[in-house]
């Protein structure tokens, strides 16, 4: 048994309960931050981790009072070899989520520690393997990671210092299920990382988060988070999401509902996406109706058009930080380089060419250009991609 590695575990095993340990460099940041409520502290403190695995956490706590739970048993047995086994929890750390459970006193100070299961049970790639999220129904959200952050309201917990993906924070959809959490705590330290640093997560990097809440009548708004400042593991740049305009709001993203008009007066469609991640792996332009196409108009043509070249020429170093955002766009820009975008488009996809003619003029009319060679794509390209490289400096 390793305390960095899940390697007891099945693969299946493993997705289930989100067993991916934490390499030590991320521990240490955890410890980092919620040293200074340990020292000099008059009540009784005690620090959880409630999703403890093999205790890569707690080994660093070992000379505080502590609590570790896991509903693993191979790990729950590793960890009674190593720490007081009164103090190890085999359980669902989901259900009957109290203090009294642990054996903590209600007037303990209570620091919960950790890197709780991410895992959207309702996945559409991994159905079945995923499992299920058991638990008690106030706690309940297809995301386990979600219900273990409103589990330490329900603990409690007067610190909360955890790693949790980004995008529980930053898109406001998922904000608003942590519910009694935000109305309760609120951020505040956050550095970034990114998802590679976990052994054996797969392809698509995305930011994860140390975070450090404390408890706080009235909690954190959706605005309070638009305007924090995250800073970036071993970069001395920061992140804050007002600073980034998208294009929600100015491109559509999701295909017509029931009552809307379903087919495009000019045989086109795009494939709908969440974030860039989404656009990014996702199909772009389609000429044949797909439940996931969006009508592309002439008149909208060309923000389509500027979305395929983002899908296509967005390509930062750390292209994992903006994945879960929307595209981002200067609104300014587009509405003035409407052609270059559509010149692109037109230029590069191949569609195009299968498109027919009739399209191709109407579009030419209809934004008064034409498709000759002495429009270089490499020239088009380079002009793009430097307007891009502006969106994130
Ligand atoms: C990402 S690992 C973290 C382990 C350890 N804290 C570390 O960081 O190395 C998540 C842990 O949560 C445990 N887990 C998943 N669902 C759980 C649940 N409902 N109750 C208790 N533990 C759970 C898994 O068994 C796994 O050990």
């Amino acid at each position: 048994m390793q305390v960095h590695l899940a390697e007891h575990l099945p693969k299946n095993k493993k997705v289930q309960l989100g067993s991916y340990y934490t390499p030590e460099k991320l521990v240490n940041r955890v410890h980092e931050f919620v040293k200074h409520y340990l020292e000099n502290r008059k009540t009784k403190c005690i620090i959880f981790d409630s999703a403890g695995g093999c205790g890569a956490f707690i080994f660093k706590f070992k000379n505080y009072d502590y609590r570790i739970a896991d509903c693993d048993l191979k790990a729950c047995e590793f960890l009674k070899q190593h720490f007081k086994p009164h103090k190890i929890f085999h359980s669902n750390s989901l259900k009957g989520a109290n203090r009294n459970k642990y054996l903590i006193p209600s007037s303990a100070f209570l620091i919960m520690v950790g890197n709780p299961p991410y895992n959207d049970t309702t996945s559409e790639f991994r159905k079945g393997e995923k499992g299920q999220n058991i638990c008690d129904e106030d706690l309940y959200d297809r995301d386990i990671g979600i219900s273990f952050l409103k589990s330490y309201h329900k603990l409690n917990a007067d610190v909360v210092c955890v790693l949790h993906p980004l995008s529980y924070l930053i898109k406001e959809s998922n904000f608003k299920r942590l519910r009694d959490f935000k109305d309760n705590y609120r951020l505040i330290k956050g550095e970034i990382f990114s998802s590679a640093l976990f052994h054996g997560t797969g392809t698509g990097k995305f930011p994860i988060l140390v975070a450090l809440y404390e408890k706080c009548p009235g909690g954190m708004t959706f605005d309070y988070i638009r305007n924090f400042r995250f800073n970036i593991l071993g970069s001395s740049k920061t992140f804050v999401l007002s600073d980034f305009k998208t294009t929600d709001g100015y491109i559509n993203k999701y295909p017509p509902r029931k009552n809307d008009v379903q087919k495009s007066p000019i045989g086109l469609y795009y494939y709908s996406f969440r974030d860039i991640n989404s656009l990014k792996k996702n199909a772009s332009f389609m000429i044949r109706e797909h439940p996931n196409g969006i009508v592309v108009t002439l008149e909208n043509f060309y923000k389509y058009s500027y979305l395929y070249a983002f899908k296509n020429l967005f390509n930062p170093e750390d292209a994992w930080l903006y994945g879960n955002l929307s595209p981002l766009v200067n609104i300014e820009d587009v509405e003035k380089n409407k052609r270059l975008y559509v010149l692109y488009a037109i230029k590069t996809n191949k569609i195009f060419g299968e498109i027919g003619d009739f399209v191709i003029k109407k579009i030419s009319d209809y934004y008064k250009i034409t498709f000759d060679d002495t429009n270089k794509v490499s020239e088009i390209e380079k002009t793009i991609k430097n307007k891009l490289n502006k969106l994130i400096n």
